[in-house]
């Protein structure tokens, strides 16, 4: 008989994001017009500069193996990018590119926790903070948001304890949109500072926010305890790049040191042409941004239009990212099963609250063409009334 398989990995779930988006677009591939609002990506190209970006980098033979840590004209334009956008100094050696911002949050947690180690993950949360967190030996502890939210700063407190060894922040958020205050940034940088824990930012949003909203890193109040800062952050979602896989970790020398080991034993450098688009995309990418915001903005303020005409749901309009998480608790409570049915019957494809650790509620992603959300939404809406 063969030898039970039964390690971390069986002991964690699959991306749900990723598997509604594989059995929505398993449908679409059989003929069915699907609205799929599943996944986190932007619907648009990359910008078009990034093909001669392409082209030179081939020229330059970037076909190569080359530093695990990423190649150090990124990197130097990466340092650039975090003084000019965040007002943080970094320098070369602080940096690591990843394979995407989800190599880099693996990484990291890989990098600073022992067996047992607790980290703070507020609810709802990104669905794989939780499941990297276990696979790095780590434990994740769930602090629930605020009515607005925002991390709550008495159950944070709350939370801390002996085994408490980090915190992971994500502002604009994935799955609500929100984006958390300054001052609610301030007093939760200076309780992380009096119990000396490891921050993470994941910061991947940071450019897609709306009306007048103003994004902070919690890495600009942190100044005084930098070594224990890891910023998250790559070209995917700002770039409509998610399929070149480049993101980034700035965090202090020993820690990259322990990603370099890392990532010089497992993947080894990003793709070098991929490396190459990016540095030309953080260099003059800020028009391609600037459209892709508006687009973004237009398409929020047309889904919640549509979604005020529906009267059994709640929610609380995003100010960033591309989603609206709705609660759907007076409808029903199994969110799998809500979304199950939407999709079947509907073929409206959203994401279950629960993949977030919140049930009763729905992600839907506005990063769809407008015809498409138009349609969609009002599927949405028709579903909820006849539920
Ligand atoms: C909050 C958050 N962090 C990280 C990622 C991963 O980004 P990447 O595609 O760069 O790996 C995502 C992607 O959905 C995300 O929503």
């Amino acid at each position: 008989m063969a030898k039970k398989l039964d390690n971390r990995i069986t002991k964690i779930a699959a991306s749900q994001t990723i598997e509604v988006d594989t059995a929505a677009k398993k449908l679409i591939a059989s003929g069915v017009k699907v609205y799929n609002f599943s996944c986190g990506e932007p619907d648009f190209a990359a910008p078009a500069f990034v093909r001669q970006s392409l082209v030179k980098a081939f020229n330059q033979g970037k076909t190569k193996y080359g530093a695990s840590l990423g190649d150090p004209v990124l990197r130097e334009e990466i340092t650039r990018k975090l003084k000019r956008d965040n007002g943080l100094s970094y320098n070369v050696d602080n940096i690591a590119v990843t394979n995407g911002c989800k190599q880099a949050l693996y990484n990291t947690f890989c990098a600073i926790l022992n067996e047992g180690d607790e980290v703070i993950v507020y609810s709802p949360f990104w669905v794989s903070y939780t499941e990297q967190i276990k696979l790095a030996g780590g434990r994740p502890r769930i602090v629930r948001t605020d009515k607005n939210l925002e991390p709550d700063i008495q159950r944070t407190r709350q939370a801390i304890g002996s085994r408490t060894k980090a915190v992971i922040i994500n502002s604009a958020n994935n799955p609500t949109g929100m984006v958390y205050s300054r001052q609610r940034l301030q007093e939760l940088a200076k309780m992380f500072i009096q119990h000396d824990l490891y921050v993470i930012t994941d910061d991947v949003y940071e450019k897609l926010v709306y009306d007048n909203t103003k994004f902070y890193s919690i890495a600009q109040f942190m100044k005084a305890a930098k070594k224990r800062v890891l910023v998250i952050n790559g070209i995917s979602k700002a770039y409509a790049m998610t399929g070149f896989r480049v993101g980034y970790v700035a965090a202090d020398k020993e820690i990259i040191g322990l990603i370099n080991r890392l990532q010089s034993h497992s993947t080894g450098n990003v793709c070098g042409v991929a490396q190459v688009a990016a540095e030309d995309v953080l260099r003059r990418g800020d028009e391609f941004v600037e459209q892709g915001r508006q687009i973004f903005q237009k398409r929020r303020d047309l889904v919640a239009g549509l979604l005020k005409q529906n009267k059994r749901i709640k929610y609380i309009e995003p100010q960033g990212a591309f989603y609206f998480f709705i609660d759907i608790s007076e409808i029903e409570k199994d969110s799998s099963k809500f979304c199950q049915q939407l999709l079947e019957q509907e073929k409206v494809a959203t994401v279950p609250g629960v993949a977030f650790g919140q049930e009763g509620h729905v992600r839907i992603s506005f990063a769809n063409k407008e015809s498409d959300l138009r349609a969609g939404i009002k599927k949405f809406n028709l579903f909820c009334k006849r539920y």
